[in-house]
């Protein structure tokens, strides 16, 4: 049967194993998807032997998702771009297809979460400066979103996300970073804080449309404290579990020929 798997250490906490299982058996698909904790050093050999295992591709998770770009023989323009793949395609002939998704789940959730968002009404207000925020300042900057701001609590990471990304980006001090949402659509979490367990996440919202549609990426709680925040000032919020849904589906549709849904359903499943 046709496997997959999810690649990352620590891996115990992921829910790919549950949503990429939960589909297989909804579409009666024969095959299997299990978590696969690799440590660095193994990472290159592990990517060798699944094929020969009945692997026909992977996820990629923490900390491997940079790293793995450079064991893959074909890799997206987003991929590169983003600088991390977290999906890959083992060909037949031994190549390794890396590509990276997040970025689709994250506008893939939005608009699923927010049906009336219009990337072009106005800015983009962005929280964090990590791996997540690159791949969601590429999916923003491709829906045509007009500015992107962003605040981190490191400057230089900020900075080094502007050099990257070009002139739609523009940085504001993390100690100010309430300013940036006068004028923002589109706000999004993508530091840890809130987190259950991390510490809380503290912006004033004082200044936020009603209109600006307010997503979080953290999904433990599924309502952050920021959102419940955001809605109680009547904005659209879209929590963080749908981008990891979403991010699964290109992955799914490749290796076993089924497009699946991400409905109430598959929330529930994961859950
Ligand atoms: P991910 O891949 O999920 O984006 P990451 O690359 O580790 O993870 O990025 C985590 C983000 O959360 C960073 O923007 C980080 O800020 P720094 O660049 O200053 O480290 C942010 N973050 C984590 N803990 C934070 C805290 N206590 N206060 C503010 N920002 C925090």
């Amino acid at each position: 049967i046709p496997r997959a798997g999810v690649i990352g250490n620590p891996i115990s906490h992921s829910l790919s194993p549950k949503l990429h299982s939960y589909w297989l058996n909804r579409y009666g698909i024969e095959g299997a998807y299990t978590a696969l904790q690799v440590t660095e050093d193994k990472l290159e050999s592990t990517l060798c032997d699944l094929p020969g295992k009945g692997f026909i591709g992977a996820n990629v998770t923490l900390p491997h998702k940079v790293s793995v770009l450079q064991f893959a023989d074909q890799v997206t323009d987003r991929a590169t771009l983003i600088g991390a793949a977290n999906t890959l395609i083992f060909k037949q002939d031994g190549r390794i297809f890396a590509d990276n998704t997040d970025g689709y789940g994250f506008m893939a959730s939005l608009r699923q979460g927010a049906p009336d968002w219009d990337p072009k009404a106005g800015p983009a207000a962005i929280f964090g400066a990590g791996g997540a925020a690159r791949a969601i300042i590429v999916a923003l900057a491709d829906a045509g979103v007009p500015e992107i701001i962003l605040a981190n609590r490191t400057r230089a990471k900020a900075e080094a996300l502007r050099a990257d990304f070009g002139a739609r980006v523009s940085i504001v001090d993390w100690v100010q970073a309430d300013k940036m949402l006068e004028d923002a659509n589109t706000v999004i979490n993508t530091t840890s804080l809130g987190m259950t367990g991390a510490q809380e996440f503290k912006v004033s919202l004082d200044t936020l449309s009603p209109k600006a549609v307010v997503t979080d990426i953290v999904y433990t709680p599924l309502q952050t404290p920021f959102l419940i925040a955001a809605a109680e000032r009547g904005c659209t919020t879209v929590d963080g579990l749908g981008m990891l849904l979403h991010q699964g589906v290109p992955g799914f549709e490749r290796w076993f020929g089924q497009r699946p849904e991400v409905d109430e359903a598959t929330r529930a499943a994961v859950l």
